[in-house]
């Protein structure tokens, strides 16, 4: 039984950062008419109500999705993202919460294809529940991990592979690096985003040094912390590594970033960089 349940997290800033960057990705597979697949290895329950009491536990979207909710100011990067969320919800309320599912799922066109894969049972259920009769999704109950060896290289040769793990294990970092290697070499062309949490600086430099030495080159890596130095409670920020970033991703992310960041930041702390980790 895995206890990581996203319900309590749902809408957070980790979620603001990644599904935002997210739509941009799908995007960028749309400026070809070729169909593309979508594999979503950790794919949650796809739609979160934000007053179940899980949600309203620790309220993190208080601190997410409820501080951008509503601006006026919002740059035009960001229609799509909330476009997902104002599809879930009646006018302007901000009652449900799209997961990656749903916010992938709104974007797809007819040609394109999707996998969900979710190890938690009841998640995979609720999950399942959301797409049953969809002919462009399908959902797997099964290890993510594995799911790239199962589901890799598409028959599209075009895609985007989603690994948003919940962290909730020891070795995470490296499962992840080890992942990436594992589905690269079955599919090279392919576009990889990666969500993690920032942990102490030591790991995470261990945790570049190893993509690094993987050889895999187009790889660039944006993070985001909401919180000054030296914060020890609860997550401090997070990134996602894009690998084969598709032309334009790059510049989009960096002016997404710098809207977006101080708007999440807690009392001015934190900030947000975009840097090639790996290039050509
Ligand atoms: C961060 S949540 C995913 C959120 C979702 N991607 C979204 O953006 O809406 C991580 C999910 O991974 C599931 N999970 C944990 N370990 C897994 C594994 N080894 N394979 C597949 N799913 C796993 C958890 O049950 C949880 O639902």
């Amino acid at each position: 039984m895995l206890a990581y349940r996203h319900l309590f997290h749902a809408g957070n800033f980790a979620d603001v950062f990644k599904h935002s960057l997210l739509t941009r990705l799908i995007l960028a597979l749309e400026k070809k008419d070729k169909p593309f697949f979508v594999l979503d290895t950790h794919a949650g329950i796809g739609r979160y109500d934000l007053t179940h009491e899980w949600a309203q536990k620790n309220a993190e979207y208080r601190d997410g999705i409820a501080m951008i909710w509503g601006r006026k100011d919002v740059p035009d990067e960001f229609i799509p993202y909330f476009e997902a969320i104002r599809g879930e919800n009646a006018g302007n309320e901000l009652r449900f919460y799209p997961g990656s599912p749903r916010i992938v799922r709104r974007l797809l066109r007819p040609v394109d294809r999707m996998v969900l894969v979710e190890l938690n049972k009841k998640d995979c259920e609720n999950l399942g529940g959301l797409y049953g009769g969809d002919r462009q999704t399908t959902v797997y109950l099964m290890d993510g991990y594995q799911s790239l060896k199962a589901f890799l290289p598409p028959k599209e040769r075009r895609g985007l592979i989603f690994i948003d793990s919940s962290f909730d294990r020891a070795r995470e970092f490296d499962r992840l690096t080890e992942g990436l290697v594992e589905a690269h070499r079955r599919f090279a062309t392919g576009v990889y985003a990666l969500w993690y949490p920032l942990m102490e600086p030591l790991a995470m430099r261990a945790f570049e040094r190893g993509l690094v030495a993987t050889g895999i080159g187009k790889m660039l890596q944006l993070e985001m912390t909401v919180v000054q130095d030296g914060y020890s409670e609860g997550m401090r920020g997070c990134g996602m590594l894009v690998v084969n970033s598709p032309f334009g991703f790059e510049p989009e992310a960096r002016s997404m970033l710098k809207w977006l960041q101080p708007l999440l930041s807690r009392e001015g702390g934190g900030g947000h960089r975009v840097v090639w980790l790996a290039g050509e």
